[in-house]
This record gives C-alpha cells, sequence and structure tokens, in this order.
C-alpha cells in the first residue's frame, strides 16, 4: 500500500533526480513526477530510474514532464528548483535568482494542487520557504523547508565517527538557520541517551560544531562543482516519508515562526511533529544561554536576508 497518489519533485538536477529515486525505490507514492525547464532532462531521469524497477522491485511510476500542470493532483511537492552554490559563494548569493523561479513555482501550486504538502530545499533555504508561503497563499504549516534533519545528520555522523559508535545511536538537534550561524544544540544530543558531553570533551565538541557549521561548504570545496546532494536526499526522503505515513516524527524542519521562541514572521529550523498535516506542531525546547544566544543571532541573519524580498514582485 502506497502512502499517498503522487509527489511532484521540482527540478531534475542532482537533488531533484537523486530524490526522484530515492522516492520511487521506497514505494511511499503510486507516482513520482520529476519536473524541469529543460527539455529531456527529466524525461531521461525519470525513465532511467523507471528502468530501474524490475531489478528492484518497486510498483511506483516515474514520469519527467517539463510542464507546470504536471503539478495536478500532487499531494507533497518538493521544490528543488534554482541554483546551487559554486565556490566561494555564500547561500544569500543564491537569493534574488532563487526567489524568481520560485515565486512561478509557489503561484502554480497554488493554482493546480492548493491542498499539498510543499518541502521547500532551494537555498537560502529559511529566506525561500518564506517566501514560497507567502507567494503560495498556503497556510504556515503546510510549507516548510529542509536543513535541520541534514545539518543534523552532518553532525550525527562527525559525532559517531569521533566516539566509534553506531551513527544511528546519535540523536540531537542542529537548530537556527541553515548557513553558517546554524546551533548544533550539545544540550539536546546523546548517544543512545547517554549525554554528549559525558563522552567528549570541550575540544573535539567545537571542532565537531564547527565543522557541522561548514558541513555544506566542505563538500562544495571538494566537489568544486555543485554542493552535496547524497545526504541532502537523504534528509528530505526521511521527510516525505513522515509526512506521507503520517508519522508524527520529531525533526527539525525550518517552520513558520509565529511567536515560539518569541519570533515571528520568519522560518527558522525549530523541532517539530510532522505528520500528514505538514508541521502539525512547533516544540519550544529548553536551550542554555549560550545556545540561545546563537539561535537569536541566526534569526537576525535570516531577518537580514529577508529585507532583499521587500522589493520583489509577489504576483505572476
Ligand atoms: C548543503 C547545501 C545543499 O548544505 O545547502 O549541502
Amino acid at each position: 500500500m502506497t502512502a499517498v497518489r503522487k509527489i511532484a519533485v521540482l527540478g531534475a538536477g542532482n537533488i531533484g533526480g537523486t530524490l526522484a529515486q530515492r522516492l520511487a525505490e521506497s514505494g511511499i507514492a503510486d507516482e513520482v513526477v520529476l519536473i524541469d525547464i529543460i527539455e529531456g532532462l527529466p524525461q531521461g531521469k525519470a525513465l532511467d530510474i523507471q528502468e530501474s524497477a524490475p531489478i528492484l522491485g518497486f510498483a511506483t511510476r516515474v514520469r519527467g514532464s517539463t510542464s507546470l500542470d504536471d503539478l495536478a493532483g500532487a499531494d507533497l511537492v518538493v521544490e528543488t528548483a534554482g541554483l546551487a552554490r559554486k565556490p566561494g559563494m555564500s547561500r544569500s548569493d543564491l537569493l534574488a535568482k532563487n526567489a524568481e523561479i520560485l515565486r512561478a513555482h509557489a503561484l502554480a501550486v497554488k493554482a493546480r494542487c492548493p491542498g499539498s504538502i510543499v518541502q521547500v530545499v532551494t537555498n537560502p533555504v529559511d529566506v525561500m520557504t518564506y517566501w514560497f508561503r507567502e507567494v503560495s497563499g498556503q497556510p504556515p504549516a503546510r510549507v516548510f523547508g529542509e536543513s535541520g534533519t541534514l545539518d543534523t545528520a552532518r553532525f550525527r555522523w562527525f559525532v559517531a565517527d569521533a566516539l566509534h559508535v553506531a551513527p544511528r545511536d546519535v540523536t540531537g538537534f542542529v537548530l537556527g538557520t541553515h548557513g553558517d550561524t546554524m546551533v548544533p544544540v550539545l544540550s539536546l544530543t546523546s548517544v543512545s541517551g547517554v549525554p554528549l558531553r559525558q563522552l567528549l570533551g570541550a575540544e573535539a565538541l567545537a571542532a565537531i560544531v564547527t565543522r557541522t557549521q561548514k558541513g555544506g561548504g566542505e563538500i562544495v570545496d571538494l566537489l568544486k562543482m555543485g554542493s552535496a546532494y547524497y545526504a541532502p536526499t537523504a534528509a528530505q526522503a526521511e521527510l516525505c516519508g513522515a509526512v506521507a505515513r503520517d508519522e508524527k516524527r520529531l525533526l527539525g524542519v525550518t517552520a513558520h515562526l509565529g511567536g515560539e521562541y518569541g519570533l515571528r514572521d520568519l522560518c527558522l529550523g525549530v523541532p517539530v511533529v510532522l505528520g500528514r498535516g505538514g508541521v502539525e506542531r512547533i516544540l519550544e525546547v529548553p536551550l542554555s544561554d549560550e545556545e540561545r544566544r546563537a539561535f537569536e543571532a541566526s534569526a537576525a541573519a535570516v531577518r537580514a536576508d529577508l529585507q532583499a524580498l521587500a522589493q520583489m514582485p509577489r504576483a505572476a
């Protein structure tokens, strides 16, 4: 039994293509449609994924399209379109260009699948999530961004590697923005319940925090063309599963704040309960004074980027 009828993935780059593969193989939807403006690219990737079905045994239909009309009937939309970072670029450098692309997509979602749940991946993700919601007019709970789950996965891996323990036994949260001021929350991180600070010294922890904050850039610098997509799509697929199967997972996503953490009218990475309704609840977790200061600095960085949207037209 699949969980939803249709998932639309906007953008058929490394992220969109790999995500479509993960979603097809997971079997959570009857149909995955991959949409891009480059004729042949979404169709070619979709057909290539589809042809793996006899070997892998999935029943998902995978289709490529260059038309936003194919958003019709989507239960879940993942926005991956836009430019990716090149070495030396910050996520904010992408802002104006990607806002333009996302405006068209947000208006198409409003027209063709207004009841869907939207996951935004495009960077700078905290700003793009805010923008997508505003242009689409969707309720805040139904548009969220992926960042915390990826940043937390990187953080969890660095901790697991340092301690030589199974990565899945490390749990925690990276909150705030998906940028250099993100906040790996050490006070909420444990290995099967054992607080992290009992297992690693301050110096090792500080190195892991810094490496996590620069985690995306480390991959960009290594690849020299394009940015990460294996760990990002693993995070995105996990969030799709939580929504499609109504799992009520407690995960970090970029959510629209309406007074939580003393903040409103911006999107920022916070712990939420994720289910078929999208962001069903935002949790206000206790932060140490230092973590709260870092979280507020993160909010200030996102607010500065939001200013740049003020001049952008909202309508088509
Ligand atoms: C990263 C990019 C996708 O963190 O933002 O890898």
